[in-house]
């Protein structure tokens, strides 16, 4: 009676084990699937925030700008560079391609510098060195009437 006893408590332990690791395993399965297969894909539009007024444009060379906006009730700030490079004006997100950190324009070795693993990229933005994948993302610019605005993914 005793040993049927432990067996069926031993059998019962083993059974509780078990199905404590398939639920874990099926909750972790719905749960990574959630993450790789959202159900709604939230898609992406560009809206356009004010950035500076033409006048303050740069006329050669590099000017870094933080661009404030407003997105579903919560304040960002993106740090945004204004080029004018050879005639043409044009923004760059200082987000580096590697792995996100900040770059910053070196006015002396006359290109973007990453702090993070040392790449760099020339004033159009273009990869010279280190590990970043792509060139900064250039950040579409537009005009109505003396201001600039910048348009940002959201
Ligand atoms: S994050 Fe910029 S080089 Fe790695």
């Amino acid at each position: 009676m005793g040993r049927f006893y432990q067996d069926t408590r031993r059998r019962f332990l083993k059974r509780l084990v078990k199905g404590g690791f398939t639920l874990l395993a099926s909750l972790f399965g719905i749960t990574a699937a959630g993450f790789l297969y959202p159900s709604e894909v939230k898609k992406r539009t560009t809206k356009f925030f004010y950035l500076l007024n033409e006048d303050d444009l740069p006329k050669e060379g590099v000017k870094k700008m933080e661009l404030a906006y407003e997105h579903e009730q919560r304040a960002m700030v993106l740090r945004v560079f204004v080029v004018c490079n050879a005639g043409e004006t044009f923004a760059l997100s200082s987000v580096c391609s590697h792995l996100g950190c900040l770059v910053d324009w070196s006015r002396s070795k006359k290109r973007f510098l990453c702090p993070c693993h040392g790449g760099s990229y020339d004033i159009e933005g273009r990869v010279l060195s280190g590990p970043p994948p792509l060139p900064l993302t250039r950040i579409p610019l537009k005009m109505e009437g003396e201001k600039v605005f910048a348009g940002v993914k959201v």
